[in-house]
């Protein structure tokens, strides 16, 4: 082990020689080190900017540069955010370590969200894979890729349930079911962090936005969150609690208001829930300038109140707010908060640093050959391509028009996204290069024994494409409808590839109308009327309204932004040398006036249709989703027979049922078990998932399954966040998605 500071040197020398075990000489380490610090210099570890630099090394440029320069030197700043490449961070993390009196190391922080240089399938769509093994896996090369570019803290997973599809952020998430969530959150976790912080190819986790934030009304990014505490307890808090218990490194809080209170300021949420009931001992980071936007809110009169507000609460770290370092040592001085809420969170973070291996070497993670070896290489790109094709759903597939032949055919590759080769990135991309992922076009390189033929159809987006921030959609100009179509009816089969840009979807990029953007839908009413053999490929980030397509058209395969092997995936999905396995992790609505729909609602007073207009529905809509939760087909088909139902003593039950490959291909079921609970002391949802697994069959292969449930999924959390179980009658069903499976009632 190379130790490079001093300080640390001889403290850990110390400690180690005590024969202590490990978690005492952690303890005794921060202990003593906190015991040297100013509180000046304390205040500094809970600081966090965004990085400055320019070619030759961080040098600051403008006035607010030069102070966080100057700052970092002094020891006045715990972390940096986007700076990345083995040479930058080592120079950021040299001003630190060559400065500043106790020479604490700096961490760096990014967004490695789904890849960092390698992109995989954006969350949502990784979460329709639902296999947690490549999920992790995913998230374990995205930290090897980034902590051999110098980066040891990502700010993921986002563990935000959402139910409305208008929030650009669903995206980044792992769609609207809390069981399935907090199973992804975990995997993510256990990959980005691996068994050993230390291991310098792992990276601290960070769930967030805690919490609620996917709650946003009308689904407008960054907007008011009123819920109710059994929403709270029972559908938003616990993947995040699923992330405390798997040792998240860190906690991101929101930026929304839930309740009336701002999130940051919310003691409620990060004292009374996450630190004090559920024990966590990671620190939370504040969101981009949340603490200064409790200003904005109407919470706080000025950045000084706001710094005092967040403290408070229990909000660790501040990320660009300078709020903190202006003001806590006033506050100090003024005995509104004394110094141990300020220890406890130095605390939080010297320890996430000393997990880290920062300590024993502040450039642990600065390694310029693993830089070269471990990012962009064959594998990474192989795995990406395990998990795009995992990710597919395949929604419609009317008379098995796929998989398409692989020979003597014609076929019409329409609309501009085909040959894109960037949107498939995604948005949070982060270092992928523009232009890196496979597109359609390339994908269907592989297959030459058809004939394909290649037309744009008419723009996606006007010149120029981005206007503050947003894609300039084309709503007008249809050039290049005309000989797309002439393509597409000379043809035996027509590909279109609709959707989102990689941008259209994220963080700021909510949307009023969830339809396919622009002309694409009229654009592809005009094909359907020379050629109605059409195979819709649909690249978003969200879910969409497909009403039109899903009643016209014969197949839908939904592609998401896959990442870099988009169009690799794609193609093998639709030659059949891949078959389709993924279900959706969020219902797609028919409308968007339907949104909120998703699977577990709760029934009302009055729930069947009637003939009375008294009943609980749309006049002009139906109630259901186009598509529902945990919905997707096959190129084969299973069955599921045999339920049975035992119990294992008062609180637990044995299920155990058979499913079957009755077609004719191998593949992959998602096999998904439901309850309902039919009446108890708080309502419950109409279904709720609590079981899933995925596996392999061969043709004609029958696999006996057995889950057992106990009293944490029998039972529902109450106001305070208790578990409550209570006896009763639950249906228990079993299937391949929320509204297609086998039933059998079982009694307490
Ligand atoms: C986002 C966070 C992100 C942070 C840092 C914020 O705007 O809400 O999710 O981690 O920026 O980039």
């Amino acid at each position: 082990m190379r130790i490079s500071n001093p300080i640390a040197f001889i403290l850990i020398l110390t400690f180690c020689s005590c024969g202590k075990d490990e978690t005492d000489q952690k303890e005794r380490f921060i202990n003593d080190l906190i015991s040297k610090m100013t509180s000046m210099e304390k205040i500094g570890q809970l600081n966090q900017y965004s990085s400055f630099f320019d070619v030759t090394g961080p040098k600051p440029t403008r006035m607010e540069d030069s102070i966080k320069y100057e700052q970092i030197k002094s020891g006045l700043v715990g972390s940096v955010l986007n700076v990345t490449g083995v040479r930058e961070v080592k120079a950021m993390q040299k001003l630190a370590i060559e400065n500043s009196r106790l020479k604490i190391p700096l961490i760096f922080g990014l967004d490695v969200i789904h890849g960092f240089k390698t992109i995989c399938p954006i969350p949502i769509a990784e979460s329709a894979s639902w296999n947690l093994d490549l999920i992790e896996k995913s998230a374990r090369m995205a930290a090897k890729e980034a902590a051999s570019a110098g980066i040891n803290w990502t700010f993921a997973p986002m563990v935000d349930i959402s139910r409305d599809a208008r929030w650009g952020r669903v995206m980044e998430g792992a769609g609207e079911d809390p069981y399935l969530g907090s199973k992804i959150a975990v995997a993510r976790i256990n990959g980005f962090q691996g068994q050993d912080l230390k291991d310098s190819l792992t990276i601290a986790a960070c769930a967030k936005h805690f919490a609620a934030y996917g709650f946003a009304e009308s689904g407008k990014d960054y907007n008011t969150v009123d819920i109710g505490l059994q929403t709270l307890h029972n559908i938003v808090l616990p993947s995040f609690k699923a992330s405390a218990k798997a040792n998240v490194a860190t906690f991101m809080n929101s930026f929304n208001e839930i309740n009336g209170i701002p999130a940051t300021g919310s003691k409620f949420l990060q004292r009374s829930i996450l630190k004090e009931k559920w024990n966590y001992k990671g620190f939370i980071v504040s969101d981009w300038s949340s603490i200064e936007e409790m200003v904005a809110h109407g919470y706080s009169k000025d950045l000084k109140s706001a710094a005092l507000s967040a403290i408070k609460a229990g909000s660790d770290m501040d990320m660009m707010s300078s709020a903190y370092i202006n003001y806590l040592n006033n506050l100090l001085d003024e005995k509104k908060i004394s110094i141990d809420i300020i220890d406890d969170a130095v605390k939080r973070i010297l320890s996430v640093k000393y997990d880290l291996g920062l300590f024993s070497n502040p450039y642990l993670y600065c390694n310029d050959v693993r830089e070269e070896e471990n990012i962009f290489n064959d594998r990474n790109r192989a795995l990406s391509l395990d998990i795009a094709q995992e990710s597919i759903v395949l929604l419609k597939n009317d008379a098995n028009i796929l998989p398409l032949k692989k020979s003597g055919l014609k076929i019409a590759l329409l609309g501009g996204l085909a040959i894109d080769k960037d949107s498939p990135l995604g948005n949070w991309r982060a270092k992928a290069p523009k232009n890196s992922a496979i597109s359609v076009k390339e994908g269907l390189i592989k297959y030459n024994n058809n004939t394909v033929k290649f037309q744009k159809g008419p723009k996606l987006f006007k010149n120029p494409t981005f206007i503050d921030g947003h894609l300039n959609v084309n709503n007008t100009d249809t050039s290049g409808t005309y000989s797309a179509l002439k393509l597409a009816e000379e043809s035996d089969y027509v590909i279109t590839v609709l959707g989102e840009h990689g941008f259209q979807s994220g963080e700021g990029r909510s949307r009023s109308k969830i339809k396919l953007p622009g002309l694409q839908e009229q654009f592809l009413k005009e094909i359907y009327k020379v050629n109605k053999n059409i195979i819709l490929v649909v690249m978003t980030g969200r879910p969409l309204d497909l009403s039109w397509a899903g009643k016209n058209l014969p197949a839908i395969v939904v592609s998401w932004h896959l990442g870099t092997m988009s169009g690799e995936a794609i193609s093998s999905i639709l030659y059949g040398d891949s078959n389709p396995s993924g279900k959706l992790p969020m219902s797609f609505p028919r409308s968007v006036g339907q949104i909120p729909v998703y699977y577990n609602h709760k029934s009302t007073g009055r729930p069947a249709p009637s003939e009375s207009v008294f009943w609980s529905h749309f006049s002009d809509e139906k109630n259901d989703p186009l598509y529902p939760f945990g919905y997707g087909l096959s190129y084969t088909d299973f069955l599921y027979s045999k339920l049975n139902i035992n119990k294992i003593g008062t609180k637990s039950i044995e299920v155990n049922f058979n499913v079957k490959n009755i077609g004719n291909r191998i593949g992959k079921e998602i096999i998904q078990l439901y309850i309902k609970d039919l009446y108890s002391s708080y309502t419950r949802p109409i279904k709720e998932l609590k079981r899933f697994k995925k596996l392999s069959f061969k043709i004609n292969e029958e696999k006996n399954v057995t889950f057992i449930l106990n009293k944490d999924d029998l039972g529902w959390l109450n106001d305070f966040g208790d578990l409550i179980f209570e006896n009763g009658e639950f249906d228990i069903m079993v299937g391949g998605s929320s509204q297609d499976y086998i039933k059998s009632t079982i009694k307490f």
